[in-house]
């Protein structure tokens, strides 16, 4: 089979990860799917920028079409980010049959059903599987690990930024500007970090995982979102002397046809498995009727983590080109279910 071409949209804290991987596990990724997987081309908003890798230089671009159209490129892995302009990119791609693999829970939450349904249409697969919880499987797993359940709730820590700064608020009573700083030098907080620390990172991770768990249309609106802004040293100490760990938990339920999704800080009995998820380390607990309880956990943010989940994604377009099976999985009609309110 010949070389499996990528596009690769973005050369940030992720791209560079998923250039590691490609190149540092070319031999083991070839084993798995039959074919060479080579990054083709690399979308960056300035070629001139100091990079932390070194990558053949006629192989950036500014230019978005000049990937998006270029004939020779199957897969489009997207991790630059934003949601319009990026959204208009992924259209265009999966309408001249490539495929696409992203990160962005934020273009997933507002608008994944209708880039599924392109990408149904045009017999393309995008997988998303780093756009929740970095390096947990989660999404793989609610679709294929639980498909047998019906699962009732999914409960975690799924933003690294803002565990983080929590955690070094509780064990080093440690400033939130200062963490929040860290953070971002870290690679872990979003371009603009208020949406981190303001839960919506969180609410828009909490709309993929209940949409894929409940099996329902559940749209980022229906979530009810508090952040950790107005979280002080002192509600954390505070909360500890009471046995407590303060988390912002994501917390979504479903009742027969009812559900409730939202994202807060929340205290945690020091006893619960979640209260010791610390630093950048993201859980996920899922309540199915027949399995019970399970909890999944793992790195949610940085680099190479999050590049581990793309790299996956990869992997299995590859595996499904060969099969000649793209866009043919994954397909769910979802029942409309009805947010629980306070009045019922
Ligand atoms: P980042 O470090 O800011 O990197 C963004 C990259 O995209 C940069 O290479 C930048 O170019 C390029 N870029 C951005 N806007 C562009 C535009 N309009 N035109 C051309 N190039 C553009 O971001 P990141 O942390 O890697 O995150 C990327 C995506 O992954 C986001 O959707 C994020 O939510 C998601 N994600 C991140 C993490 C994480 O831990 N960081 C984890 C899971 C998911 P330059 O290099 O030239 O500036
Ligand atoms: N900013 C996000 C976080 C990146 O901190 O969890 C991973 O999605």
């Amino acid at each position: 089979m010949k070389p499996i071409k990528v596009g690769l949209l973005g050369l940030g804290t992720v791209g560079t990860g998923v250039v590691r991987i490609v190149e540092g596990h070319q031999e083991d990724l070839q084993s798995q799917t039959g074919s060479a997987i080579e990054i083709a081309k690399v979308l960056v908003s300035n070629k001139s920028k100091a990079r932390d890798i070194s990558i053949d230089a006629s192989k950036l671009t500014e230019d978005p079409w000049e990937i998006i159209h270029h004939p020779d490129i199957d897969v489009i892995v997207e991790v630059m980010g934003g949601i319009e302009q990026t959204k208009q990119y992924i259209i265009e791609a999966l309408s001249r049959g490539k495929h696409v693999v992203t990160a962005n829970k934020d273009l997933m939450a507002l608008h994944g059903p209708e880039i599924l349904a392109v990408a149904q249409e045009h017999g393309c697969d995008v997988l998303y599987e780093a756009s929740v919880a970095g390096g947990i499987p989660i999404i793989r797993t609610l679709i294929e690990g639980f498909s047998s359940d019906r699962i009732t709730k999914i409960m975690g820590i799924v933003n690294g930024t803002t565990n983080y700064i929590l955690t070094k608020m509780s064990q080093e009573g440690a400033s939130y500007s200062d963490v929040l700083k860290e953070a971002q030098a870290l690679g872990y907080a979003e371009a603009d970090p208020t949406s981190d620390v303001e839960g919506l990172d969180a609410a828009r991770k909490m709309t993929i995982l209940a949409t894929l768990g409940f099996r329902a249309n559940v749209a980022l609106d229906d979530v009810s979102v508090q952040g950790i802004s107005s979280v002080s040293r002192e509600d954390i100490q505070y909360a500890k002397r009471l046995g407590y760990e303060l988390k912002l938990l994501g917390i979504a339920e479903r009742q027969d046809d009812e559900f409730s999704i939202s994202v807060q800080p929340t205290m945690v009995k020091q006893t619960h498995p979640i209260a010791s998820v610390n630093g950048v380390f993201n859980a996920v607990y899922v309540h199915g009727e027949a399995v019970g309880e399970t909890m999944f956990y793992g790195p949610g943010a940085g680099g190479m983590p999050t590049a581990t989940s793309i790299v996956a994604d990869l992997v299995a377009v590859v595996k499904n080109l060969k099969l000649g099976v793209n866009g043919k999985q994954g397909i769910m009609t979802y029942k409309e279910k009805k947010l629980k309110t306070d009045e019922q």
